[in-house]
């Protein structure tokens, strides 16, 4: 990289911080210029010195250090990044930066700079999850401020759930796709969605009401995570963000051809609404009516199940595959029934009748389910619920022995 990109990052007071000296490092393999910073509270976490000497550039620490002031002031430095990193960005330094305080050097900087920032929350789950911390959020977001995380996963604390740090090699990946560098897509996802279109005959078919939006959003947050992503789109589906690539098709049997010449993959999303029945015997060519009185009979037969035959191919199954359940009816109980029948790790189930307005709506309400696990998620919108599996997605294919 001949235009070598600068890099502020503030080491705030949090248990990750021992993860931003190897983020450092890292960074500055890819060839980044890195001046690190640390706030009063990081410094009892980590030393200046061990940032000093990883950086190889000082480490100021204190708003009002005259020597500081007078060499490279907190001006210059919000000056002088392409780009500021909070990690960890503790809820203490959300709640500062969300209320634009500005009383020390680190929250100065982030309220004197014009250039991007992105922060990398960690934090305890109910830290987390507290509602001041989520409002701190959305308003610094509202400011346009980027976020790189949270995700899932054990925490120093000992307790389970959001709020933990990405790891050093995911937060260079994320800083390099800020910059449009390129950088390696480690783990390769296949996205199904929208409906299919069983034809008739060469004007009319059978299809269902599905949108595609949940699958774009899904697509779009595993591309986010860093995932590359195969999304194969039945007719009319919501298509993801640019970047992907993207196969478009009609009937089952052709959005199953696409899937299994797609593997071999990491995960495997089934999320279209495909038509379970085509039409037995197609027409090569327009039916016609005959008399007022005469009726049209069909007949149908069942399409292959491109979930299960996903979940069972012995020799490119993917390491997760991952189905979803909408029922009008006994949601719960049918979705166990086919996440046993189908041989699939995760369901997620949906309830898609008419006063619900999933289908084609903005929102959704998941039940999810494996093989150990049945966990209701609250209603959210469909972006929340992509952003959600994805980094479910995301810790079970990156951690080790599953
Ligand atoms: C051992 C220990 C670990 C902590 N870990 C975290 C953490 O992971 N996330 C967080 O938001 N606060 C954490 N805190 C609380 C923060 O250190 C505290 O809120 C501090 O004021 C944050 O300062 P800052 O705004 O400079 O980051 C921790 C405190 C202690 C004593």
């Amino acid at each position: 990289m001949n235009d070598q990109k600068k890099i502020l990052l503030i080491i705030g007071g949090g248990i990750a911080s021992y993860k931003s000296l190897d983020f450092i490092r890292r960074l500055k393999e890819k060839n980044f210029e890195v001046r690190g910073i640390l706030t009063r509270a990081g410094e009892h976490f980590i030393t200046p010195l061990a940032v000093a000497s990883i950086t190889g550039n000082s480490v100021p620490t204190d708003l009002f250090d005259p020597e500081n002031e007078a060499h490279f002031s907190h001006i210059e430095l919000a000056r002088w990044a392409d780009l500021i990193v909070v990690a960890p960005a503790t809820a203490d330094f959300l709640a500062k930066a969300a209320t634009g305080l500005a009383n020390d050097l680190a929250s100065a900087i982030i309220l004197a700079t014009t250039s991007k920032v992105v922060f990398a929350p960690a934090m305890n789950v109910r830290m987390w999850e507290n509602r001041a911390t989520q409002i701190n959020i959305e308003r610094l977001k509202s400011y346009g401020y980027e976020f790189i995380g949270p995700t899932h996963g054990s925490m120093a604390c000992g307790e389970y759930g959001m709020g933990r740090m990405l790891e050093p090699v995911d937060m260079v990946a994320e800083v390099e796709r800020r910059f449009d560098l390129p950088f390696e897509r480690k783990y390769r996802a296949i996205v199904t969605s929208g409906p299919t279109r069983e034809a008739i005959d060469p004007v009319r078919y059978i299809s269902n009401h599905s949108s595609g939006k949940q699958g774009s959003e899904i697509a779009n947050a595993l591309y986010e995570k860093g995932f590359e992503v195969v999304f194969i789109a039945g007719p009319g589906s919501a298509l993801p963000q640019a970047g992907m690539e993207i196969i478009h098709v009609n009937s089952a049997n052709e959005m199953l051809n696409a899937a299994t010449s797609s593997l071999p993959a990491d995960v495997f999303v089934s999320a279209a609404a495909v038509s379970d029945w085509k039409i037995a015997e197609y027409t090569d060519h327009k039916l016609k009516k005959k008399n007022q009185s005469q009726g049209l009979k069909l007949s149908f037969v069942q399409n292959p199940d491109i979930l299960q035959v996903i979940s069972k191919d012995k020799k490119n199954r993917p390491r997760l595959v991952v189905g979803f359940a909408a029922e009008t009816n006994h949601l719960k109980a049918n979705a166990i029934k086919k996440l046993e029948k189908k041989g699939c790790d995760w369901i997620l189930g949906n309830d898609i009748g008419e006063e619900t307005d999933t289908m084609g709506g903005d929102f959704n309400e998941i039940l999810f389910l494996s093989r150990t696990e049945n966990d209701k998620w609250p209603r959210m919108s469909k972006k929340e619920v992509g952003a959600r599996l994805a980094d479910r997605i995301y810790q079970y294919i990156n951690s080790e022995g599953t």
